[in-house]
């Protein structure tokens, strides 16, 4: 019988993750829903088991490496192995540079930069140990190298997961391991909701294919494509999934 993969997905309570925990989960993956949201990450379990997919909930901060480093652990734990990690969890705005709030800023980095570093370590380490040919798959952003007024710290961190996937890409290959980055444009979930009237959005649906902001299932399933074995020559890239809007 073939070994079904083991995905860990953080930030699985809503939007993006819990999409892409939904699609991994129907594709035949065993899922690991990852979120700081109980509630949230339960109710993706559950969505995932009445649909006859395997899913486990652990809650985790990412912002903090030994839960991060326990999550892996436990993930081995319950199902055996870890084939993917989804570093995805991730926390908007931040606000603007003269009137940066240094709390918020700190939080931001500790969440979307650090977080995904903690997730890279933990997952290539307990990867290159089991001798798992493994896809390690972090969510950035068009602002990752776009830049816009008033969400200083968001867009540090996403070059950042960029520059990241890049480096840690370089030294696991020797290891079969993958490192991808994606890029999504603007995708209707909770975090962009403060944005919803403002112009900005407006002109990101302007420029688009669609007209429309990108659906998080959408984005979801171009993770699942990314993490295939058929991508083994996608890594150390950035996967945009924008519907053109950084073209
Ligand atoms: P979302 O708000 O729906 O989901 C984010 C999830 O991350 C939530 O379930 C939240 O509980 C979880 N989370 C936040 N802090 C956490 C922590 N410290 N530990 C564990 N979990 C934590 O937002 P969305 O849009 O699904 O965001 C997912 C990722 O996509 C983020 O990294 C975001 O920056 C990125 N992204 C989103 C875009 C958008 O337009 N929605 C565009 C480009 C990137």
């Amino acid at each position: 019988m073939e070994t079904k993969r083991v995905a860990v997905i953080t930030g699985g309570a809503s939007g993006i993750g819990r999409e892409a925990s939904l699609v991994f989960a129907s594709k035949g993956d065993r899922v690991i829903v990852a979120d700081f949201n109980e509630a949230g990450g339960q109710e993706t379990v559950e969505r995932i088991r009445e649909a006859g997919g395997e899913a486990t909930f652990i809650q985790v901060d990412v912002s903090d490496q030994a839960a991060v480093e326990s999550l892996v652990e436990r993930t081995v734990e319950v199902y055996g192995r870890i084939d993917v990690m989804f570093n995805n969890a991730g926390i908007g705005g931040a606000g603007p540079v003269l009137g940066q709030n240094m709390d918020l800023y700190h939080k931001t980095i500790a969440i979307n930069q650090h977080g995904v570093a903690y997730g890279i370590i933990a997952a290539g380490r307990k990867m290159k140990e089991l001798g798992i040919n493994g896809v390690i798959i972090n969510t950035a952003s068009v602002f990752g190298f776009l830049a816009s007024p008033g969400t200083f710290a968001y867009h540090a961190t996403k070059g950042a997961v960029i520059m990241m996937s890049k480096s840690a890409a370089l030294e696991l290959a020797p290891h079969g391991i993958r490192v991808v980055a994606v890029a999504p444009g603007a995708v209707d979930t909770p975090i962009i909701q403060g944005y919803k009237n403002n112009g900005m959005l407006d002109s990101m649906r302007a420029k688009v294919m669609g007209g429309e902001l990108t659906k998080p299932e959408a984005v979801a399933k171009s993770v699942y494509l990314v993490s295939l074995p058929e991508a083994e020559a996608i890594t150390g890239s950035v996967v945009m999934v924008d519907q053109g809007y950084a073209s």
